[in-house]
């Protein structure tokens, strides 16, 4: 495991002890390593009507917009697993998410990484996001951003 891996993984285990997951029980962590070396954590936030429940990279990458840093993203860690259990199963991101994380991928220019972990243990897997989303739609084709 690379030495940024390793780090965002062991942030995001660290956020996922904070999952609001009472309905899923399965808790997720993910970190957003930035480019001065900050890293900004989130962790699922589930709702009674369900549906309206927030996954840990969409927390972590709200709040690293409201920080005026949504351009200045490098890589990510998402790791999961039920709460009570030692999962070691890689956890990549939802549909959701993925679409998510392109929209900081492409206004920051950058195919990021995205580091994948279970609850424990050392089975990561890593992609590019361009690997999970492939063909994205994105800020650049609505002209926000060049290709
Ligand atoms: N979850 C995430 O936080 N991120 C993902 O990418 C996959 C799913 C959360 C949503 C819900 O709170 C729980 O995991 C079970 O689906």
């Amino acid at each position: 495991m690379t030495d940024q891996a390793r780090t965002l993984i062991e942030a995001a285990r660290d956020a996922a002890k904070n999952a609001y997951a009472p309905y899923s029980n399965f808790a997720v962590g993910a970190a957003v390593l930035l480019g001065d070396g900050t890293v900004v954590t989130g962790a699922n936030f589930e709702n009674a009507s369900y549906g309206l429940s927030l996954c840990a990279e969409t927390v972590a990458l709200a709040t690293v917009n409201a920080q005026g840093r949504f351009r200045d993203v490098v890589a990510i860690g998402v790791i999961g697993g039920r709460i009570g259990h030692a999962d070691t199963a890689p956890v990549s991101p939802c549909g959701r998410c993925r679409q998510i994380i392109n929209e900081a991928a492409q206004l920051g220019g950058c195919d990021l990484p995205v580091y994948c972990g279970g609850a424990t243990g050392d089975r990561i897997a890593t992609y590019k996001l361009s690997e999970l989303l492939p063909h994205a739609f994105g800020p650049a084709d609505l002209g926000l951003v060049d290709r």
